[in-house]
């Protein structure tokens, strides 16, 4: 029988970091032998908040960077379609199907689409802003996926295609899988400041690219439990962003544990704890780095990693669009018509 499929992936704004990696990256490098997987750089969807032209031009290196992120974490481009949105031009086509299918006061209730403009400074909701779950719905069922995987704040958007799949099939005939979504254990990873979300924006990220100077400088200035002005004050772990990156990095759980016990007794310092993590963190980021140094000392392979995996979408989308609009009917429109003027032109020709 044919694998299930997973389609999943990420807008090019740049590198990718430690948040995506817990969020998303490593259910990827798991399940890309059970699935197949494909896994989308979503160029299309920066446009919604950044159409200027400066942030189109930056698209290319930053497409390069997120597929050579993809390639370090492990994802093996002989097993799974790394691909790019903006050159499979059927998502537009099928996302134009499916916006009828979906009402303005029901994508107005999605919570990250106010939370996008307004971290981009947009006063009023753009259209393309608004349809931006329904072009994920589209990238989605595009290779008619059956699984989802995303961090915490794309929950809500799967929930879209789930909707837009099962009014698709009810108009139209079973067409396509309603997709699951699978969220990652830890959810989101907060901020190395302690906000809710690692973010670029907030320039409070670890990069997967990051060396380990620069992760040990970032872990020792993290932000703790603030009442700790001394190493002999009791202090708390839940919630404490140090200990939380221990729990998602550190594989030396009975150290993790030790620590708590030592830190909610008041007898461990803080430079301790945070230099063990470091210490965990860059432990777990040397094989990324290796990978990455392996892949970047090989000039153009991250393109042409792209170029395959395009070609490879391409064919799919083809596939897909043919029977979504087989199944509307929409096809048949056309089909009918030329089928006619060909068979009137054939007879003029013969007369
Ligand atoms: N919305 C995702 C993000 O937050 C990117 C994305 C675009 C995506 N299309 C997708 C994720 C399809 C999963 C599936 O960056």
């Amino acid at each position: 029988m044919e694998r299930k499929r997973i389609l999943t992936g990420d807008r090019p704004t740049g590198k990718l970091h430690l948040g995506h990696y817990v969020g998303s990256l490593a259910n990827r490098v798991r399940l890309q032998d059970e699935y197949k997987c494909f896994f989308i750089i979503a160029d299309l969807h920066t446009l919604t908040t950044k159409p200027e032209k400066e942030h189109i031009e930056a698209l290319a290196d930053n497409v390069r960077s997120a597929a050579l992120d993809y390639l370090a974490c492990g994802i093996d481009p002989a097993k799974s379609v790394i691909y790019l949105q903006s050159a499979v031009s059927e998502v537009i086509e099928l996302a134009l199907y499916f916006q009828n299918l979906i009402t303005v006061p029901r994508l107005s209730r999605v919570p990250s689409l106010k939370e996008m403009a307004q971290g981009a400074g947009i006063e009023e909701m753009p259209f393309g802003l608004l349809g931006y779950p329904v072009l994920q719905a589209a990238d989605i069922l595009l290779p008619r996926a059956h699984l989802v995987p995303v961090g915490k704040d794309n929950v809500a958007h799967v929930e879209v295609t789930r909707e837009i799949a099962r009014r698709f099939n009810f108009l139209y005939g079973e067409t396509f899988p309603v997709p699951e979504v699978l969220v990652s254990e830890y959810g989101s990873l907060v901020g190395l400041d302690g906000n809710a979300k690692m973010s670029k924006s907030l320039n409070n990220a670890i990069y997967l690219s990051d060396d380990e100077r620069t992760v040990t400088k970032r872990v020792m200035s993290m932000y703790t439990d603030p009442k700790r002005v001394s190493a002999d004050i009791p202090g708390t772990v839940e919630g404490n962003p140090v200990f939380q990156y221990h729990d998602a990095f550190n594989p030396d759980k009975a150290e993790v544990e030790e620590l708590k016990a030592r830190y909610r007794l008041g007898k461990v310092g803080d430079v301790e704890v945070k230099e063990k993590l470091a210490k965990a963190l860059n432990h777990f980021l040397d094989p990324i780095r290796e990978r990455r140094a392996k892949y970047e000392s090989q000039s153009g392979l991250a393109d042409e990693v792209v170029y395959d995996g395009t070609m490879k979408m391409r064919e799919e989308a083809r596939a897909t669009l043919t029977i979504a609009k087989k199944a509307m009917g929409i096809s048949a429109v056309w089909n009918r018509m030329a089928r006619k003027a060909d068979e009137v032109k054939k007879k003029r020709g013969a007369q």
